[in-house]
């Protein structure tokens, strides 16, 4: 796991897009897979900005959204479907029929995940997964005592979760209780991953899962078994890391092939 240490989450967001704008330079039909909340509105708006600037096409990259919430239809304005469309959809060339999200109004669950999972597959699977961390530890909506095989499926929120979303929706019970989230299983087969958190809120999932035991209790620390993952943190997510003076050394020391662009 490389641990990027940064001043601000302004900063990590910049290093974070630089990446993932590397990653479709270097492979044009890249398959992204892509997460909503508040962590990720940094680097999509530095994706956008390197998009009109630079000229950074997204016109042959396919995107697969983590999860989205049960009960919400495309059009709900707090649905992942929207989210997705106002914060970076609408403001790049992607194609719409290469964004997938599962269907949070689905008929049949266990076949909408299926099929969610075979889509993925059929795109070749997923070359660079980006990940924001929940408070209690959780990667897409795989809360505590996910199962670390597991595959895209229906979770129930957290009372916790579903209080820090809250503020997304106008009255806290408007909250979803389920949503369709891919599983860890899912996350792990993920050729490259990146993961931001930032605030004092995340320190402890942060130091739990690059420095706690892998166990389900923390789904995030599952992410220790993979061999590709850039975990971009600001100072106060690296507040309780007991190594943070051992990462920062190690990425002063890179030599320049090996640094993360
Ligand atoms: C969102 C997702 C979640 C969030 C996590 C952090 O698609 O899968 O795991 O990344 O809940 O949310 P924020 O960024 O709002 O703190």
């Amino acid at each position: 796991m490389e641990v990027i240490l940064n001043r601000d989450s302004a900063e990590a967001s910049r290093r974070a897009a630089a990446l993932i704008a590397h990653e479709v330079r270097r492979k044009p039909d890249t398959v992204l897979g892509l997460a909503t909340g508040s962590t990720p509105l940094q680097v999509y708006q530095n994706l956008i900005h390197i998009h009109r600037e630079e000229g950074l096409s997204f016109a042959g990259v396919t995107t697969f959204n983590l999860d989205e919430y049960i009960g919400l239809g495309m059009d709900h304005p707090q649905s992942y479907h929207a989210y997705m469309r106002e914060h970076l959809f609408r403001h790049l060339d992607l194609s719409p029929g290469k964004c997938h999200l599962p269907n949070g109004l689905a008929e049949h669950v266990p076949e909408e995940c299926d099929r969610y999972e075979q889509r993925i597959r059929d795109a070749g699977g997923i070359d660079l997964q980006l990940l924001g961390l929940g408070a209690d530890g959780h990667i897409g909506f795989n809360e505590p005592i996910s199962s670390l095989a597991s595959r895209t499926r229906i979770k129930t929120l957290t009372p916790r979760t579903r209080e820090d979303n809250a503020r997304f929706f106008e009255r806290a019970e408007d909250v979803p209780h389920h949503v369709l989230t891919m599983g860890i299983g899912t996350i792990l087969e993920s050729r490259r991953i990146v993961l931001l958190a930032f605030g004092e809120a995340k320190a402890k999932a942060a130091a739990n899962m690059i420095e706690g035991p892998l166990s389900a209790s923390n789904p995030a620390s599952a992410l220790q078994m993979h061999p590709r993952v850039h975990v971009f943190l600001d100072e106060a997510a690296a507040g309780l890391l007991t190594r943070a003076d051992y990462y920062r050394w190690v990425y002063e020391q890179k030599p320049d092939w090996q640094r993360t662009p």
